[in-house]
């Protein structure tokens, strides 16, 4: 049997970082999308946050096998610290056929890896991906609160 390999790679955006290209930005958009699922948010807020990361800080995670997308994150720089952490894990998901396999620990590796400071995400309670997150030794001292409108 032939093994491929996952190549997962880390893009820093923002301010003095190469422009992120329209065909990243559609191709992550898209996927995010898709793979989201009921996790998801809509694709102009999933774009938001990309330009957000390319214009004021963040980052871009992908896994590949052979050019094809398996697995995508998206983290924004807060630009603040101490009181607030300094990245927010905004989105990561690996593609529906190809979960359970490690893609999404090589995403983590890769995100805390690659991040400097701390990193806040927000997860619903019984979503599976609390695990993987604790696996990487997040916690949850807090409990998050929003006033939405
Ligand atoms: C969460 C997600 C990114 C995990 O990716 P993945 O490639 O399937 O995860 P991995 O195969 O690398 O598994 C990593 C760890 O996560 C945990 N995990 C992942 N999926 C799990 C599941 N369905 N049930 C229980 N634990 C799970 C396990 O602890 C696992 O570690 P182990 O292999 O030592 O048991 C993927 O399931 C996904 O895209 N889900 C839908 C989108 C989503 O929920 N995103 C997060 C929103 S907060």
């Amino acid at each position: 049997m032939s093994q491929t390999t996952i190549h997962t790679t880390a893009l820093s955006l923002g301010p003095g970082q190469p422009p992120l290209s329209a065909v990243l930005r559609e191709e992550v958009a898209q996927f995010l999308f898709t793979h989201l699922e009921e996790y998801g948010d809509d694709l102009p807020d999933i774009q938001a946050c990309l330009d957000y990361a390319a214009e004021r800080g963040g980052a871009v995670f992908t896994a590949r096998e052979e050019g094809r997308l398996l697995g995508a994150s998206i983290t924004n720089r807060t630009g603040m610290s101490g009181f607030i952490p300094e990245n927010i894990l905004v989105y990561i998901a690996v593609h529906g056929d190809s979960r359970g396999k490690g893609v999404g620990k090589g995403l983590m590796e890769a995100i805390t890896g690659h991040l400097s400071g701390s990193i806040a995400l927000h997860v619903e309670p019984h979503n599976p991906a609390r695990a993987l997150y604790e696996r990487y030794g997040f916690t949850n001292k807090y409990l998050e609160m929003r006033l939405t409108r």
